[in-house]
């Protein structure tokens, strides 16, 4: 049975509301202002420091915290908390002019100017150590602040730097990981093609587009130095906030599907997960698809930790000004998309940023505060209702879910596929097909964790991997495992190809014995143009009862079987008549492969068959329609079920038996529920 998860800070067992919260860019008297209308908002806490280097040390080894003093106390004294940042995210210009080596440089081999922010050398020993300095006196100041609530550690950490500290870094990395022996990594990177054998360790340079850029196995490598340096730079920037404030909970944010750092490695070191989110709503057509994708990155973070509830640190109560088209939230978007958060796990709801700054680049990025100053604005009344509810759902914090099935989604794997020279260059589309395979459980309302490859499968029913290209050390074997002890797996085509270095598998794919769980020989793969497709069609009497007549696009294996069942055929082309897709009974499981990239329709009925055959249990024992979610946290005794309307338009669910409570109003709820175009309702069981 479930239980909860602590709140992210006992001293606060509540919804963590607020945004970031820049008073080093205002005058005084605005942060009186700002206590008052913080609590109108009915937020109780802020983002401080994120960018205040230069505020705070506005000359070397001359600090100056009065200020932030000021804020912790005004905050404290209002009974509101202080995710209090380190200020790495951007520094003070005379740290770059004094030691240029900060300063970040580009695969070309130029070194920036110093300008924008985010731009670090991850390796500079100087600004380690600045950064340690800066970040010790925080700690050592606010380590007994009773506005304190947690640690925001730097911001959005992202990109590389390829300066000769970072090279350095990178060599010693890569004999680490190949025990100082250079055979292994000319063998690992097959570094015999076009004669690019390395004869010294010093002939290793960092991807360029100047030098070398098509050695998949030191792209890779690189890839994943970046994110071990990331890590090692945020250990360093953690060591005094562990050591002085031991019971303080420490985070950065994350970035969602950000391919530069894989997340579920960086997730391990934080202690609560969080992540910024922006998505572009009322812009791209449909406003139901693009939540699928949200939830995907919402359920993506609850996932890194085991089900445990994670920040959503950032989202916009408006606009968001960089996205290509600044559209505002139409009315009930603000309530529906935060909340749409919490029913995915997440135990805040956080803005950029509480006040709009007067100039600079985001002075028309939405706030909570605009620039008329005062309270009486739709995106303020938005906030300060949303805060209402949020106050109402103490019962969630800490609670999760717990889902029978799992879609992979990794990161290494994803930086292959990528980087590869093969199948099409425009529509590999890797990510968007693993929401395309988990759109049919969001339309359901069957939970689903997203994992990667280094997970542990066990506790799930239904593993789904699409595009497993690259298998790394041990995956085969966990997932043979899987299917072994009776659990059900879906495989796609162009899968098993690689190993963790790109070399691919001799002797038929998918490899690493793959192919004897899922039962056939996947011999080539057919690439067709966009505006070309073949036909799937299924053959009579298979096991998951489906029939008729799909669209296939992109991507074909011609596949053998090796003992699966054929349950579906190709229709068109060279290939017609070869299996589309099959179903092996391996051990107590079953695994089916997909041969080909298969239209919506043939997603939706499929894994609705599947989930019947498997009696997978959904959030809400009701049929929802179209654009209408419901996601669910527990704490194995009470289930919050949120539905959710992503249509402009009203629509009604028809519920089964139970008599829920509306946790929002405190009414009895049976037989029906009406939502409101964007509406949602939180159902107690
Ligand atoms: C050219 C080159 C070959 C090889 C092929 C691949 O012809 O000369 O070495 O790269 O392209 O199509
Ligand atoms: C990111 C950053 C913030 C701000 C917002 C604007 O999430 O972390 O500092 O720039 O974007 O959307």
């Amino acid at each position: 049975m479930l239980s909860k998860f602590p709140p992210i800070n006992p001293r606060f067992p509540h919804f963590l509301h607020g945004g970031d919260y820049n008073p080093d860019q205002w005058h005084q008297d605005i942060w009186v202002e700002d206590m008052r209308l913080m609590k109108l908002a009915n937020c109780n806490t802020m983002s401080v420091n994120i960018f205040a280097w230069s505020r705070l040390e506005p000359e070397e080894g001359k600090f100056d915290f009065s200020w932030l003093d000021q804020i912790m106390d005004m905050l404290a004294e209002n009974k509101a908390y202080a995710v209090l940042a380190t200020p790495s995210g951007a520094r003070p210009a005379w740290l770059s002019q004094k030691y240029p080596e900060v300063l970040r440089v580009r695969p070309e081999r130029l070194r920036n100017l110093h300008g924008q922010r985010h731009n670090h050398c991850l390796t500079s020993p100087i600004y380690r150590e600045k950064v340690g300095i800066v970040n010790r006196k925080l700690a050592e100041r606010y380590k007994n602040h009773p506005a304190l609530i947690a640690w925001h550690v730097s911001n959005e950490y992202n990109g590389a730097c390829h300066c000769d500290l970072c090279n350095a870094a990178f060599r010693s990395w890569l004999r680490k990981k190949y025990q100082d022996d250079l055979d292994k990594l000319n063998h690992a990177w097959w570094t015999a093609f076009w004669s690019h054998t390395y004869s010294s360790w010093d002939q290793i340079e960092s991807p360029s587009p100047v030098g070398e850029n098509l050695l998949h196995g030191l792209y890779l490598d690189w890839m994943r130095f970046i994110t071990d340096q990331t890590i090692d730079f945020y250990r360093n920037e953690i060591v005094p906030l562990r050591e002085l404030t031991p019971g303080v909970p420490i985070t950065t944010n994350f970035m969602g599907l950000f391919p530069g750092i894989n997340y579920p490695r960086f997730a391990r070191e934080v202690d609560v997960v969080s992540w910024d989110n922006y998505p572009v709503w009322h812009t791209t057509g449909s406003d139901w698809r693009l939540a699928v994708k949200i939830s995907f990155v919402h359920d993506q973070n609850r996932s890194m930790k085991g089900g445990k509830p994670f920040m959503l640190m950032e989202s916009t109560p408006s606009i968001t000004n960089w996205q290509p088209v600044a559209k505002l939230k139409r009315p009930g978007m603000h309530r529906l998309s935060s909340l749409q958060a919490v029913a995915h796990g997440s135990d805040t709801v956080q803005y950029f940023q509480w006040r709009k700054s007067r100039g600079g680049p985001e002075k028309f990025h939405g706030a909570v505060v605009d620039h008329v100053g005062h309270e009486h604005t739709r995106v303020f009344r938005d906030v300060a209702e949303l805060g209402k509810v949020l106050q109402k759902l103490d019962p969630v914090i800490g609670t999760t879910v717990k889902p029978e099935v799992a879609i992979l989604f990794d990161w290494e794997n994803r930086w292959a596929i990528e980087h590869m020279q093969g199948l099409s260059k425009e529509n590999r589309n890797y990510p968007e097909t693993c929401i395309a395979h988990y759109q049919p459980f969001w339309k359901r309302g069957i939970p689903v964790d997203i994992i990667a490859e280094d997970a542990d499968f066990s506790s799930y029913r239904l593993l789904i991997a699409p595009m497993l290209y690259m298998l790394l050390p041990g995956v085969a074997d966990r997932i043979r495992n899987f299917v072994k002890s009776g659990g059900t797996l879906v495989m796609t085509y162009w899968s098993g190809i690689v190993d963790q270095n790109d070399l691919c598998f001799l002797g038929g794919w998918p490899g690493e014995g793959l192919r004897e769980v899922l039962g056939i020989w996947d011999e080539e793969t057919d690439s067709i143009p966009p505006d070309e497709h073949n036909r799937v069609i299924i053959e009579p009497r298979n096991p998951l009862g489906m029939k008729g007549v799909y669209e296939a696009s992109d991507y074909f294996a011609l596949v053998h079987t090796e003992g699966a069942e054929v349950l579906a055929k190709f229709g068109n082309d060279f290939y017609a008549g070869m299996p589309a897709l099959t179903l092996n009974y391996f051990g107590r499981g079953q695994a089916y492969y997909m041969a080909s990239r298969n239209e919506e329709n043939f997603l939706d009925d499929f894994y609705c068959r599947l989930a019947a055959r498997l009696q997978l249990k959904p959030n809400l024992a009701a049929d929802l329609p179209l654009g209408v979610t419901a996601q669910m946290r527990t704490d194995g005794n009470n289930r919050f079920i949120f539905v959710m309307n992503f249509n402009p338009s009203p629509a009604s669910v028809i519920l089964d038996n139970n008599i829920y409570v509306d946790l929002l109003t405190g009414d009895l709820v049976k037989n029906k529920i009406s939502l409101e175009g964007y509406g949602v309702r939180i159902l107690k069981l």
